[in-house]
């Protein structure tokens, strides 16, 4: 009989590879996963719970239209985690603040951050979304749980996942480790290591952006899609394909199973409205950029290293180009060479 890793396998085996460890980030992982089964069903079910379909009478924080799929993740993913032991608080898309955990409840070492439904334009057309988290440590010493604890750059994650409810629903997960990724099999609700050590080829030939918004681009980014758009002939030599789901985590699970590179980058738009980019630093900037770095693959804004911004807001936006590791480092060398062309 062919050996079976389950997740809660997996993860029992690599807590007991660190000798000093008390069990918790496995304790805590395994209710987030439950969240994701949850949500996943959810999703599943579309068109079927219309109760749960079409838009909320609600926008976040960011100005955005809720969908009723956004919010009933987020209560979904809180209700799931809120009462384990082994959080302090949370902070997500959907909610303006953090949400330290309720007196009722003991609080533990760790912070959640997520965006409980990421791609959520694509609900009511039945394309893949998902859910993407990172964990953070509570700072020591601290009584109460505010925003600015949750303020910590990426390279003090502790884990970050993504669960993606797709044809099949699949977690994606890194430790610091290295990068696995588990299948869900629906028959007994067990999430199991179908690809273990993911890796990102060094260079791609497929890209990922919204072409759409070309004209607001920055010059370096602009640079390098017309040099795909060239192909053959042009100075990249090789012909490029394109793609673009508009779930994040459909797009970046993308490139780690077969190589690319991912862009969100910073435009005129947006620079002229004073925002960062589009895409959120801490859950989803952060966590994606821990896991394609784990896979061999860089993370920048085209100007830094995403992990190493100190976070100054809890919503804070920053530009993405992440993926294949010569592919981005391209993106970014076009990036200092306009620079030092302006300097
Ligand atoms: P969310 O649904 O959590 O707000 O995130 C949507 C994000 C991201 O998943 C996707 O890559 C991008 O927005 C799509 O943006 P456009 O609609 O501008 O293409
Ligand atoms: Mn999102
Ligand atoms: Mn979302």
């Amino acid at each position: 009989m062919s050996q079976r890793t389950s997740f809660y396998k997996f993860i029992s085996e690599e807590q007991r590879s660190h000798p000093f460890s008390s069990g918790k980030l496995t304790g805590l992982l395994l209710e987030v996963l439950a969240a994701c089964k949850r949500i996943a069903y959810l999703t599943g079910n579309g068109q079927l719970s219309s109760q749960a379909m079409g838009a909320a009478d609600s926008e976040n924080v960011q100005g955005e239209q809720q969908k009723k799929l956004d919010i009933l993740s987020n209560e979904l993913f809180i209700e799931s985690t809120q009462w384990c032991g082994y959080l302090s608080g949370m902070a997500s898309e959907e909610m303006d603040h953090c949400l330290p955990v309720p007196d009722v409840y003991p609080r533990g070492k760790y912070l959640i951050t997520f965006d409980p439904l990421d791609g959520s334009s694509n609900i009511d057309i039945n394309v893949s979304v998902g859910t993407i988290f990172s964990i953070l440590e509570m700072p020591d010493g601290e009584t109460s749980v505010e925003d600015r604890h949750f303020l910590q750059s990426g390279v003090k994650q502790v884990c970050a996942g993504y669960c993606l409810y797709g044809t099949s629903t699949m977690l994606v997960l890194t430790t610091g480790r290295g990068v696995n990724g588990f299948t869900l099999d629906r028959s007994t609700g067990d999430f199991v290591l179908t690809q273990p050590d993911m890796k990102i080829p060094d260079y791609s030939n497929e890209y990922s952006i919204n072409q759409s918004y070309s004209r607001h681009w920055e010059p370096p980014v602009k640079r390098y899609i017309d040099e795909c758009l060239a192909g053959e002939a042009g100075p990249l030599g090789k012909n490029y394909n394109m793609r673009w789901v508009a779930s994040m985590v459909a797009d970046v699970h993308r490139l780690l199973s077969r190589g690319g590179i991912f862009m969100y980058p910073m435009d005129a738009r947006m620079a002229a409205k004073g925002q960062g980019g589009k895409l959120r630093l801490l859950y989803e900037a952060n966590p994606m950029s821990f896991i394609v770095e784990q896979a061999g693959g860089v993370a920048s804004t085209g100007n830094q290293r995403i992990m190493e911004i100190n976070p100054t807001s809890l919503h804070q936006r920053v530009p993405v180009i992440i993926g294949s590791k010569n592919e981005v480092n391209r993106v970014v060398d076009y990036h200092r060479q306009a620079a030092a062309e302006c300097a």
